[in-house]
């Protein structure tokens, strides 16, 4: 039986849909109420027992690298002046048992470039892929989606793409995925295609920024051509993939914001701003005064 343990965050996007924001900062580094994008995808992680977080990381994502590292001077002047609430939650961003690996994506060739960029440190096992700037708020008594994931991985020991019912106008805004009913909220896929349009598109069933995929996905991705915007596309090789081994689409039990959209990063705000004990009481009220 094998068990997920490592995870990928491919964090080496350019970002142009958030410009100007993103010039100097990664995306994944913007934050919802209180908190970096990329820290609730990696608390997603280690809420499924994943113990080694993989960032695939480009141009200007520094700040990534320093997000999960020690902070030894901050970390001294509050515990000088006593502050021992923020104290903990700095210390706590990364708890001691996680182990942080940072790989360089020399250039933004695409997501399934930046997946193979991973491949010696995840060796031969089965890995996850979460992209963070989708972020997942788990339905109401649910775990967290990757949890959800892996339990079902726990099942079958077959890749997993994490997927949603989207309105057949936007398809192609994602890879988009064609499989028959399996068993509750599962498809076996017969097959995936990157961003087609609503006339050509197979379902509406859309690839949501989680993967559980198996290790034979890197021997695919290394001989994968160029595919839709000259990129080397994950979908494609998910595509090959599934000819030679089961791979399930999984309905997740979550609501998915794409943060690397302005709209949905601002629904995300507001959602989980009603929902932090901090802001909530306030916010819904300020939202209930305004008028529209
Ligand atoms: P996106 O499609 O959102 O691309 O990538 P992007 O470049 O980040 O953003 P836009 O479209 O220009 O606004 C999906 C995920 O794949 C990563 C991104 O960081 C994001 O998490 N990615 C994409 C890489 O790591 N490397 C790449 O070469 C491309």
């Amino acid at each position: 039986m094998k068990k997920i343990r490592k995870a990928v965050f491919p964090v080496a996007g350019l970002g142009s849909r958030f410009l100007p924001a993103t010039k100097a900062q990664p995306k994944e580094m913007l934050p919802i109420v209180d908190k970096p994008l990329i820290q609730y995808a990696v608390e997603e992680a280690v809420a499924a027992g994943i113990t080694d977080m993989v960032f695939v990381t480009g141009r200007n994502k520094r700040a990534i690298e320093d997000h999960f590292d020690k902070a030894y001077e901050m970390e001294a002047e509050l515990e000088a002046a006593g502050k021992d609430d923020l104290l903990a939650l700095v210390r706590g961003v990364i708890p001691p048992h996680i182990h942080c690996i940072f790989i360089r994506q020399p250039a933004p060739l695409g997501l399934g470039h930046a997946v193979l960029c991973a491949r010696p440190v995840i060796g031969d096992e089965p890995f996850a892929v979460l992209l963070a700037d989708d972020l997942m708020d788990a339905d109401y008594g649910q775990p967290s989606v990757m949890t959800q994931m892996t339990r079902l991985y726990a099942a079958e020991q077959a890749s997993i793409v994490a997927v949603q019912d989207v309105p057949r106008a936007f398809t192609q805004q994602y890879g988009i995925v064609s499989g028959a009913p399996y068993r509750e909220r599962l498809e076996r896929m017969s097959g995936i295609i990157e961003k087609p349009t609503p006339e050509h598109a197979p379902s509406t069933l859309a690839a949501g920024g989680r993967y559980i995929l198996s290790n034979r996905i890197f021997d695919y991705l290394e001989r994968q051509d160029k595919g839709l915007g000259g990129e080397i596309q994950l979908t494609d090789a998910i595509a090959r993939l599934l000819q030679s081994e089961p791979v399930y689409a999984y309905r997740y039990a979550a609501t998915r914001y794409d943060c690397g959209s302005k709209l949905g990063y601002l629904q995300a705000s507001v959602a989980l701003g009603l929902k932090h004990p901090e802001t909530a009481a306030a916010f819904a009220g300020y939202l209930r005064s305004l008028s529209f």
